[in-house]
């Protein structure tokens, strides 16, 4: 039965769609076996608006926000029933050289500011906070790179739907009345051979993402090859092309010569970046894959839910 408007309960979502910062931390960490540290979690999620708001109110202009998820295990561990009607465990793809790979998280924090200081700040209180409850797993600083580029030299983000759009694309309405106002986040940690990449012409690169690479305009039809980043990455449904919401930042340690791209797409159905995924690790017809994965590897892969801030709020610690 398809739920009136008047079931949906008014919820206020995350921070999901806010605009572009200047630096990020994408935090990610498994839940400790032991009694006690459920109750601790649950306390937590109340609270961690109010942490964002200390830490955040020291520096207005930095406009910092944080977006916390839950993997499939966890929210059964924490929350139990209902959960959110398409939360699963990342689903990895193998196919040919390309591997998809799905590693363990179960919470997720997408900490954004304009300021480095002010994630950091948020992330050392989170772990404080939650103390012998939690385990890292991966911490990556995110930095923004000249005119929005990743390290592959290309402008990343031009065609993310903005303002309501982006709201339409990321959140939960009445297909799941429970979880209103909340969303599906892919993630994934990919390291790129840039000595490969960089030898490549700059017309073939451009070939490969689908647009030039100066000024960011998207390649014609006519000479846009149907393996392009950007076409194989189109997802249409019923003649109307179905969004999602990316906010890419690149990190890496010159002296080690690690070069990355971390990948993040929100959206109100994680089926819509896991048909992205397949189109671009098997190929679509399968073997046309994405060629951004000859000089990409991905080294994570989660899906998380990230429930309402409304929900968050209202979870008590029993
Ligand atoms: C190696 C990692 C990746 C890099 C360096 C990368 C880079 C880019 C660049 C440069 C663009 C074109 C500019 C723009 O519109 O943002 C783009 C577009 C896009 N990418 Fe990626 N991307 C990566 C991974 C992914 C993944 C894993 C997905 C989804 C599963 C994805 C989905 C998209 C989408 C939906 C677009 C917009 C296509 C359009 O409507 O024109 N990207 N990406």
């Amino acid at each position: 039965m398809t739920p009136r408007a008047s079931d949906i309960p008014h919820a206020v979502p995350q921070p999901v769609a806010t605009p572009l910062t200047r630096a990020a931390i994408f935090l990610v960490v498994t839940i400790n076996p032991g009694a006690g540290h459920r109750a601790a979690i649950r306390s937590f999620c109340a609270d961690l608006a109010a942490l964002v708001r200390s830490v955040g109110f020291r520096e207005q202009e930095g406009t910092l926000s944080c977006v916390l998820g839950f993997g499939s295990d966890a929210w059964d561990q924490i929350f139990g029933k209902p959960r959110p009607r398409e939360l699963h465990k990342f689903r990895e793809i193998r196919a040919g050289e390309r591997h998809a790979v799905s590693t363990p998280g179960d919470m997720f924090w997408h900490i954004r500011a304009q300021r480095m200081d002010l994630c950091f700040e948020l992330a050392t209180q989170i772990m404080a906070r939650l103390g012998p409850a939690v385990s890292p797993v991966d911490e990556v600083h995110g930095f923004r790179y000249f005119d929005s580029r990743d390290l592959i030299g290309f402008v990343d983000g031009t065609e993310n739907p903005k303002g309501q759009d982006a709201i339409y694309a990321t959140l939960i309405t009445s297909e799941d009345p429970s979880f209103a106002a909340g969303s599906y986040v892919i993630i994934q940690k990919y390291l790129h051979d840039l000595a490969g990449w960089n030898a490549l012409p700059t017309e073939k690169q451009e070939k490969i993402v689908g647009r030039t690479k100066l000024n960011d305009v998207e390649l014609d039809d006519k000479v846009k090859p149907t393996y392009a980043h950007n076409a194989l990455t189109k997802v249409v449904e019923n003649g109307k092309e179905i969004k999602i919401l990316r906010d890419n930042m690149p990190f890496g340690h010159a002296g080690q010569k690690e070069f990355g791209t971390y990948f993040i797409g929100y959206s109100r159905s994680p089926l819509t970046i896991e048909k992205m995924l397949e189109n671009m690790f098997v190929g679509k017809p399968p073997g046309n894959y994405d060629r951004l994965l000859d000089f990409s590897r991905a080294v994570t892969g989660n899906l998380f839910f990230v429930p309402s801030a409304t929900f968050l709020e209202n979870v008590k610690a029993y």
